[in-house]
């Protein structure tokens, strides 16, 4: 099992660094936020109701947005916490890579989460897959480059797109042994024509960039996951992938170690 006590990820550190950094207004701020979240640490519902209100609050703010200037990019709003209770798939993906001893592979992460438990996981372990994650929110990704500003070592080998996967293109990826799709299907809107794939485009490029014998893992628990299926079913009946296990909330696909399909 990984050892995700030791990662403070949902809290940026309040160190004496940040002292040092921002002697008098900064030390005022990380103060501030030290006595907040010891507060909120021991009152996880006043939390949990906080953080919905602040995500509702974000959601209307975004969409009064888009209303306004309809050209203006979608992007996630809230910066994800690590909720193992509600959402495991990052932290039994860790428990996979760790169990299985994938290292120093190529590894696709669609979904980082504010945490980056994946990333940070993966250096802990010294487990040095080459891992890039993908998020489409600007808070997440803000989190990423102050973790590695202030702790260089994460981003030897983990690195964080902020983009919207729907955009990506063959030409601007590399092949991977490894592929996450957690969240396939969660944040489609059926008719973008401003995107440049939908989900089942999603789902052949990665396939395609899978090397041969790599492997593609989905969430069951994904509020997407229904209507994922049978774009898993199409992939496995057309010969793209298999079926290789169930491990824990996730299920582990594999391309053949031929991919007729690699681009
Ligand atoms: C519900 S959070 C889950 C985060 C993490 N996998 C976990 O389980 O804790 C969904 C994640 O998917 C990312 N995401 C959602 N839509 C995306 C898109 N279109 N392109 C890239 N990332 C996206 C979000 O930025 C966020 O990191």
């Amino acid at each position: 099992m990984v050892d995700l006590g030791s990662h403070e990820v949902t809290k940026p550190p309040r160190s004496e660094q940040a002292f040092e950094d921002y002697p008098t207004l900064g030390a005022l701020v990380t103060r501030a936020q030290a006595t907040w979240r010891e507060s909120c640490d021991r009152l996880p519902l006043v939390r949990r109701r906080l953080w919905r209100a602040l995500v509702r609050a974000g959601a209307l703010k975004e969409r009064a947005l888009g209303t306004l200037m309809p050209s203006r990019m979608r992007f996630v709003h809230f910066d994800w916490p690590l909720r193992p209770e509600v959402c495991p798939c990052d932290v039994h993906c860790c428990e996979y890579l760790a169990e299985r001893d994938i290292r120093g592979r190529s590894v696709f992460h669609f979904g980082t989460g504010g945490h980056h438990v994946v990333g940070i996981t993966n250096r802990d372990r010294g487990l040095d897959n080459e891992i890039l994650g993908i998020t489409a929110s600007p808070p997440e990704h803000s989190r990423y480059v102050r973790l590695v500003i202030r702790s260089p070592s994460l981003g030897k080998h983990y690195k964080v797109l902020f983009a919207d996967i729907y955009d990506l293109g063959n030409a601007g990826l590399p092949t991977f042994d490894l592929v996450t799709l957690f969240h396939l299907c969660e944040f489609s809107s059926p008719a973008d024509p401003r995107r440049r794939m939908d989900d089942a485009g999603v789902l052949d490029l990665f396939l395609s960039k899978l090397s041969p014998g790599g492997r593609i893992l989905f969430y069951r628990g994904s509020f997407g996951y229904q209507a994922a299926t049978p774009l898993i079913e199409r992939a496995v009946g057309g010969g793209k992938m298999s079926f290789v296990e169930c491990y824990k909330s996730l299920d582990v696909y594999q391309v053949p170690e031929r991919n007729p399909h690699r681009r």
